[in-house]
């Protein structure tokens, strides 16, 4: 039983612990595996790690700054890039508090919190389905009290309510405010859209799943603009066009599903909703949500803003505010997704010719943070020149690695961990034949390519 008094940003730990103990044995390998990797790696580092960590808060290493940046940049090829009817924007953080009344979050965005009395932990009450006992001593537990998750700041350096500011839980109001700057600047009318990629913050009562659910973390949202009559049909367009992402980056068929939700389910401005779901290790759970907005965010705004709102259609001669449909994805979590199916085992021969276990990230090429490592086969100065020039002229085009250090077997698994799509050594054959060794990641053949063709054969590869 837990009886000492902890520290408020240790609590969180123990309960994440109990939980895991508890409910998710099951799970616990793969997903211990997964963060064993990603620190051994340099994907993730808990925060703060020399003071023992912070509670659901993560740090991207080396190589996951690499992962996260090409998750964003896929995205936004895909919404921005790629079409002609989104355009985008960056909005500040911290935002006018007068946002988060219209938006309706300070009176509804809370949780039911219990604490127990005698261990002191602290659970969401519906997430305990209303228990009257706490789960992990059986002590007696506080009546709910409703707690928001918004975190709440002072704009300045006197701490007087008049500066009371919160960071944004989501990035969406910093679009539905700018709608009409963006509207008049961009040439645009509806059907259009404004995608954002940035941090969100919420105080999360039970944070946890290793970066599934955090307390700061990033979202890629678009709010699509569209006549109120049209928003059934692209809220069909949106579901289809989201789930493809997934699956066209590489998301197994069968642990993807779409899921439409039930009208009880909705939140209080949505007309209809869907939720993208990934089979994570303890089951499906929401990777992005596709929501029928109406037109409740630009009418509240409105009314609070006292500003006009409506667009003006030149053709019909009509003023109407746009219904929206909003593509709410989260960053860290179709991260976490991306690294959960890519993550793969097999057996492979080690430097001695026995067989060993081979980690594998099998990531998408447009996702794997290393495209191709370059390894001299030994530090001879003939084979490292060579080596250092390809490396200089392929990092032009491509994220690479360089590594002289260690056997070969065990370079190639240092790469596999990684998900680095391509090794090409450079060995003493080189220098005759002006070939070098090019090794695939996921079928391991190895191919011997002119130095003077490196560069087509790789792009012909990693085109996508
Ligand atoms: N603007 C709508 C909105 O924010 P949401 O369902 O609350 O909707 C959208 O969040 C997405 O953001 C989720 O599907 C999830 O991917 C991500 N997300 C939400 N809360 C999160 C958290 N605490 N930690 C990590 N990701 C989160």
């Amino acid at each position: 039983m837990l009886s000492a008094p902890f520290h408020p940003l240790q609590r969180r730990v123990v309960f994440a612990k109990i939980t895991l103990m508890n409910t998710e044995t099951k799970t616990n390998n793969k997903m211990d595996l997964i963060t064993s990797l990603c620190r051994r790696r340099g994907i993730i580092f808990p925060s703060s790690d020399i003071y023992g960590g912070l509670g659901s808060c993560w740090d991207y290493g080396p190589v996951g700054v690499l992962l996260k940046n090409n998750v964003k940049a896929a995205w936004w090829r895909a919404v921005v890039q790629l079409r002609n009817d989104i355009v985008g924007l960056d909005a500040s953080i911290i935002m006018h508090p007068q946002v988060w009344e219209a938006s309706g979050h300070i009176s509804n965005f809370s949780d039911p919190l219990v604490d127990c009395k005698t261990c002191k932990l602290r659970f969401r009450a519906d997430e305990i389905n209303n228990a009257e006992k706490c789960p992990a001593c059986g002590g007696e537990l506080t009546s709910p009290r409703q707690f928001n998750l918004m975190f709440k700041t002072h704009l300045g350096p006197v701490e007087e309510a008049a500066g009371v500011v919160y960071l944004r839980p989501e990035t969406a109001q910093g679009i539905f405010v700018n709608f009409k700057n963006v509207l008049n600047v961009s040439r645009k009318k509806p059907p259009f859209g404004i995608a954002q990629i940035g941090k969100s913050f919420r105080n999360e009562i039970t944070p946890g799943k290793f970066i599934f659910r955090t307390r700061e973390f990033e979202q890629m949202e678009i709010e699509f603009f569209v006549p109120p009559i049209e928003a059934d049909q692209w809220l069909e367009k949106w579901q289809q066009e989201r789930f493809n992402w997934y699956l066209k980056l590489g998301l197994k068929p069968e642990n993807l599903r779409l899921r439409k939700h039930e009208a009880d389910e909705l939140a209080h401005y949505a007309k209809g909703c869907y939720d993208v779901e990934y089979n994570f290790p303890w089951g499906f759970a929401e990777l992005e949500g596709i929501a029928n907005r109406g037109d409740y965010d630009l009418r509240q705004h409105q009314v609070h803003s006292g500003k006009d709102l409506g667009f003006f259609d030149e053709e019909t001669k009509d003023t109407y505010l746009p219904y929206i449909i909003e593509p709410s994805a989260g960053v860290d979590r179709s991260l976490l997704a991306f690294l959960v199916d890519a993550y793969d085992e097999d057996n492979a021969p080690d430097d001695k010719g026995q067989m060993e276990t081979r980690v594998i990230l099998r990531l998408h090429r447009a996702l794997s943070p290393y495209k191709v490592a370059i390894f001299p086969l030994f530090k001879k100065p003939e084979l490292k020149e060579i080596a250092e020039k390809l490396y200089q002229d392929l990092r032009v085009q491509y994220m690479c690695d360089y590594d002289e250090r260690g056997s070969i077997g065990k370079r190639y698994r240092r790469q596999d961990e990684i998900g680095t799509n391509y090794c090409v050594t450079v060995d003493y054959q080189t220098k005759e034949d002006h070939a070098v060794t090019v090794r695939d990641r996921d079928t391991m053949e190895q191919k011997r390519i002119n130095l003077s063709q490196i560069k087509e054969y790789l792009a012909g590869l990693l085109e996508y």
